[in-house]
């Protein structure tokens, strides 16, 4: 594991990212689709820092947005506009305009009603927008109920009994043109299998709307390759490759049909860790506890979604005891992990708390008035290799 030189005179907490390894991430990822007209577009919401989005624009891959200020963003840290996807159940007419004006690949639409507003807006800049159809495809994900999709309980996307009778009377939008059809069912899925299913599915909606003649320029398949939270210096980079062969092998795709894939967590969650300090130890009749001062306002997801993240502590190597590493917060959710073997503890120790380079700075808060936690970059100081 890469640190800061330094890592225990600097401020804490902070997050650290590893630039090397989200760079050979980006390059393993990019030669394991570097067949047929795979494009990849790293899905801006698990980390909107704008040094890592620099770093990845650097390797010319696209971006997926959620939002008008994300989009925005893209555009600021260089992004080309035709390799912006746009995505969102609720997107207001600011941002639909923006959107529009931009000029960007496709937005992604999620009902019918929107597609409506959008024809609306697109007409009054007239302008003809090219938008993809996100299909629901009633797929269960098999992974945390909070990060699931694709099924019909979620808000996500449109039916496909829907996709049909709106693809069939798509002359009705004047001023939309349907180029796609988006899919994304969910988030840190790690069996391939649900891959498969998804493109079977795809393959039965695409072949039953080019039996009616209906045929799109590109498919998006969306996100979702987990990683490995238990082994983050063993599998630093996931298998690329296994997640691209299965869209080569399943996925029946027209020669000329271009498909994208929307990665987040994949490419950026295991560059970044959460250095915390710890204040005190405690322990009651029951349990022994690590209180650092970070807290779920730095890193929510435990509290989220019961999510584990490996913590290490990186300056003590005592015998091992189990903590729950908790932090300031007043919440009892502010934990970030329950009995963690860890050697044994005493103020001062610093903790690494793993694999949070993608839905960790980015759903930071300022709850209890917190300050929010510096980064640092790993090209841009002096580092060492921990252990
Ligand atoms: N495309 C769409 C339409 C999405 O909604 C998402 C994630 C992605 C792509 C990227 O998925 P990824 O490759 O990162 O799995 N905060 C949660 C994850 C929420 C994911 C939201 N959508 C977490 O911390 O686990």
């Amino acid at each position: 594991m890469r640190l800061p030189a330094n890592y225990n005179t600097l401020e804490t907490p902070y997050y650290f990212y590893d630039i090397e390894l989200l760079n050979s991430t980006i390059e393993a990822a990019l030669k394991a689709c570097s067949y047929n007209n795979f494009r990849i577009h790293y899905a801006m919401k698990a980390n909107a820092n704008s040094e890592i989005l620099k770093t990845i624009n650097r390797h010319n891959i696209g971006i997926d947005c959620v939002s008008g200020n994300e989009l925005k963003k893209a555009l600021k840290c260089g992004f080309n506009s035709s390799d912006i996807v746009f995505a969102g159940v609720g997107k207001n007419d600011n941002e639909i305009r923006l959107a529009i004006n931009s000029n960007i690949h496709a937005i992604n639409v999620e009902s019918e009603e929107e597609l409506e507003v959008i024809n609306t807006i697109s007409g009054e800049l007239n302008k003809v927008t090219d938008i993809a159809l996100r299909v629901n495809p009633d797929i269960d994900a098999g992974t945390h109920k909070h990060i699931t999709t694709g099924t019909n309980h979620n808000k996500f996307g449109i039916s496909i009994p829907d996709i049909h009778r709106i693809a069939e009377c798509s002359y009705r939008f004047k001023n939309v043109k349907i180029i796609g059809l988006h899919f994304h069912i969910g988030s840190q899925i790690d069996g391939m299998d649900t891959f498969v299913a998804m493109c079977n599915t795809i393959n039965n909606v695409q072949s039953n709307l080019l039996n009616k003649g209906i045929v799109f320029k590109h498919l998006n398949v969306g996100g979702g390759l987990g990683i490995d939270y238990n082994n983050p210096d063993r599998n630093p980079i996931v298998d690329f490759n296994n997640y691209f062969d299965v869209f080569r092998k399943y996925l029946n795709y027209p020669h000329k049909q271009t498909v994208h894939f929307e990665l987040g967590r994949s490419i950026t969650g295991q560059c970044g860790s959460l250095i915390t300090k710890v204040l005190y130890t405690k322990s009651t009749s029951r349990k022994r506890f690590a209180i650092v001062d970070a807290g779920m306002t730095d890193l929510i997801r435990p509290a989220l979604y019961n999510a584990y993240h490996k913590i290490e502590n990186i300056t003590s190597t005592a015998i091992k005891l189990r903590y729950d590493v908790v932090g300031p917060i007043c919440e009892s959710s502010d934990c970030f992990g329950k009995n963690a073997l860890m050697p044994e503890t005493k103020r001062g120790d610093i903790l690494c708390i793993r694999s949070v380079g993608a839905y960790g700075q980015v759903m930071s808060s300022q709850y209890n008035l917190r300050e929010p936690a510096r980064a640092y970059y790993s090209d841009m100081i002096e580092t060492i290799n921990h252990r």
